[in-house]
């Protein structure tokens, strides 16, 4: 069963693309495709980014240690979906015009952090194989990659500033984040007291 579960959830996670594929092909991306096709980009690229960040707090509050096997390819998948999303909007949004690119980053506060985000996000994508941990040894890959938690506040600020009136889905994004970050702060708090207790049980 948990031989599969890698194979299983690696299938899953190409759902959306396919759902997206379907939608394109039968002509059912609403009256502005282009944006249509972004934006859902963007939102499942910050869904799997946050469904990346549960995977420990998951195994820490169920036990569950197979799940984190899966915590790399979701990591992936967000990377995955995110160049999706820049290249939609890049390629099919801007038709390649690298100056209106350049303009948007300057100009666009949204745009400037979700490329902050992006580029913040391909040293993780970069150094998610084995060989590359062992190179930089755990301790220093396990600090490189807490960058992803600015990361996934540049993502929620970058829809939060996009959207102009209904704020609710952005706010419900920050909260999901702040709930997983909050978990990890406690948990290192409570390790932290814990083998402080440990090296001096005298006191
Ligand atoms: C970690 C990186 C990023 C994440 C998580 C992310 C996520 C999102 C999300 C959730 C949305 C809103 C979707 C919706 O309205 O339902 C969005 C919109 C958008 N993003 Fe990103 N994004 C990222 C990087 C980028 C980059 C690098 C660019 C371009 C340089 C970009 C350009 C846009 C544009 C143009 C929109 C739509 C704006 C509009 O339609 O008015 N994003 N993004």
């Amino acid at each position: 069963m948990e031989r599969r579960l890698k194979p299983a959830v690696f299938l899953l996670c190409l759902l959306p693309l396919a759902w997206l594929a379907w939608r394109a092909w039968s002509g059912d991306l609403g009256v502005n495709p282009v944006e249509t096709l972004n934006r859902y980009l963007g939102d499942w690229a910050l869904r799997f980014l946050l469904i990346a960040l549960a995977v420990t707090p998951v195994r820490k509050v169920t036990g569950w240690a197979a799940v984190m096997r899966l915590r790399r390819m979701l990591g992936l998948y967000a990377f995955f979906y995110v160049c999706l999303h820049l290249a939609s909007y890049v390629g099919i949004d801007l038709f390649f015009d690298w100056s209106a690119l350049a303009k948007d980053i300057v100009k666009r506060n949204y745009i400037t952090l979700g490329m902050l985000a992006f580029l913040l996000l391909v040293p993780l994508a970069v150094t998610s194989t084995n060989a590359m941990i062992r190179r930089l040894g755990g301790r220093r890959w396990r600090r490189l990659h807490m960058l992803v938690y600015p990361i996934g506040m540049l993502g929620v600020a970058h829809y939060w500033m996009m959207v102009k009136a209904d704020i609710r889905e952005p706010m419900l994004y920050g909260a999901i984040l702040a709930v997983l970050l909050g978990f990890r702060v406690l948990d290192r708090v409570r390790r932290r007291s814990g083998a402080a207790h440990a090296a001096a049980p005298g006191r």
